[in-house]
């Protein structure tokens, strides 16, 4: 909807339906997508995340049941601009008495890329001042109040079209206030969800990571299978707005946690490093999916579900791949063996495995392709993903 002057109209908070943006990993989107529309979300895969158009409620629901998002925006505003003047007028514009609570701290966010107005702390300033004038308080005492969970007010400068949004995540979502204990190199919780999605897995399937480190990937498909969302154990900004209760989202939290009694799988993990699996466990503990998993410390080859494989199942890992953790020649014979182990699995196995050096990977001997590619912790990252083939058929022998 757009105003008289041509400027987009401030949304609605409540029930009523905004634009929304889930932001993800790079390479995630797809996926993203299909998550989505597994919550009955249709939304356009676009830069860095999805769009969708939704109601507050649905961000809320988002922002609980997505394993793949980091951050969930609903679109405020959207205006040209190119003075800082114009900026702080048009942004007083937006009912933030409506979203955000007076006395209650608040974060700003402003990025500028081709556009007259260039200076993001500048324009972080102006939509600061905008939205304390329009609340009646001072903006510098609600910003430095803000901590991680606060709500954002999030100002994004393209060719001088301003977007103003409400992150309504706080925290990334991928912190899901279980991962505390980390071994070397831990998958982020977010690419750890691709990674067991990609795969193909189905909760009830029996689920192995041989070199689990701080246990991720286990973890992710603990809490699959036992169908808990996996923003349960946390809390999020949409929480402390002024409009949640409105919005229906008071009452989220229970409805989508009230999870049956999950699918009976087994879950099998195992690492050489003690400390590994001490974190793995404490992790799983706090996750509230110890109960769910069975540990081995020690050889990659006695993880539990793959020395002793049911018919069908899937392995799922983040084995070392040099770059991280140690050289990626030493690492050859590894790859070598993992692969010769896995496609003497039953036939219908799946495989994914997420690595840095594909040449590394192709030592597997696997008919391997590519889910996805991404970043991780400033690598570019590939999920490989294979079917065990019959004995004689493609990728066997
Ligand atoms: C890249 S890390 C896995 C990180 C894990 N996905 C996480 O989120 O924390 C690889 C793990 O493999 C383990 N590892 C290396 N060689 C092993 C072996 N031969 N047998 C079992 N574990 C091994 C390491 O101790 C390390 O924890």
């Amino acid at each position: 909807m757009r105003t008289d002057d041509g400027q987009r109209a401030p949304t609605a908070p409540g029930g009523s339906r905004s634009e929304l943006f889930v932001a993800c990993l790079p390479g995630l989107e797809p996926l993203l997508v299909d998550e989505l529309s597994g919550l009955g979300l249709a939304g356009a895969p676009a830069e860095g995340g999805v769009e969708l158009a939704g109601s507050l409620r649905d961000a809320a629901r988002i922002c609980l049941c997505s394993g793949l998002g980091t951050h969930v925006l609903v679109r405020l505003a959207e205006f040209h601009c190119v003075h800082l003047r114009e900026l702080r007028r048009l942004a007083e514009r937006v009912e933030w008495g409506r979203w955000l609570t007076p006395g209650e701290p608040f974060a700003v966010r402003a990025s500028c890329r081709k556009s007259r107005l260039y200076h993001s702390g500048a324009v972080a300033e102006r939509i600061g001042a905008a939205v304390g004038a329009a609340l009646g308080v001072a903006a510098e005492d609600a910003i430095a109040a803000a901590d991680d969970g606060a709500p954002a007010v999030v100002a994004r400068l393209l060719h001088d079209r301003c977007t103003v949004s409400l992150d309504v995540s706080g925290a990334p979502l991928h912190r899901r206030g279980w991962r505390l204990a980390a071994a070397k190199a831990p998958l982020r919780e977010d690419l750890a969800w691709a990674l067991v999605s990609a795969s193909g897995w189905r909760p009830g399937e029996p689920f192995v990571d041989p070199f689990c480190g701080s246990g991720t990937l286990p973890i992710t498909a603990a809490l699959r299978a036992a169908g808990l969302p996996p923003g349960l154990g946390r809390s999020f900004a949409f929480e402390r707005l002024a409009c949640a209760a409105a919005a229906g989202c008071d009452a989220l939290r229970a409805e989508v946690g009230t999870a049956g009694p999950g699918e009976a799988a087994r879950i099998g993990a195992a690492d050489r490093d003690a400390g590994a699996i001490a974190a793995a466990r404490a992790n799983a503990a706090r996750a509230g999916v110890a109960d769910r998993i069975e540990w081995c410390e020690g050889s990659w080859r006695d993880a539990p579900g793959l020395a002793d494989p049911a018919p069908a199942g899937a392995l799922v890992s983040n084995p070392p791949f040099g770059a991280r953790v140690g050289e990626a020649a030493r690492l050859v014979h590894l790859w070598q063996a993992v692969g010769a182990r896995c496609r003497a699995l039953p036939p219908g196995w799946r495989i994914a495995l997420l690595a840095a050096d594909r040449r590394l990977a192709l030592r597997t001997g696997l008919p391997l392709r590519t889910a996805f590619a991404t970043q991780h912790g400033g690598l570019p990252v590939r999920a490989l993903v294979a079917r065990v083939a019959a004995p004689g058929g493609p990728g066997a022998g």
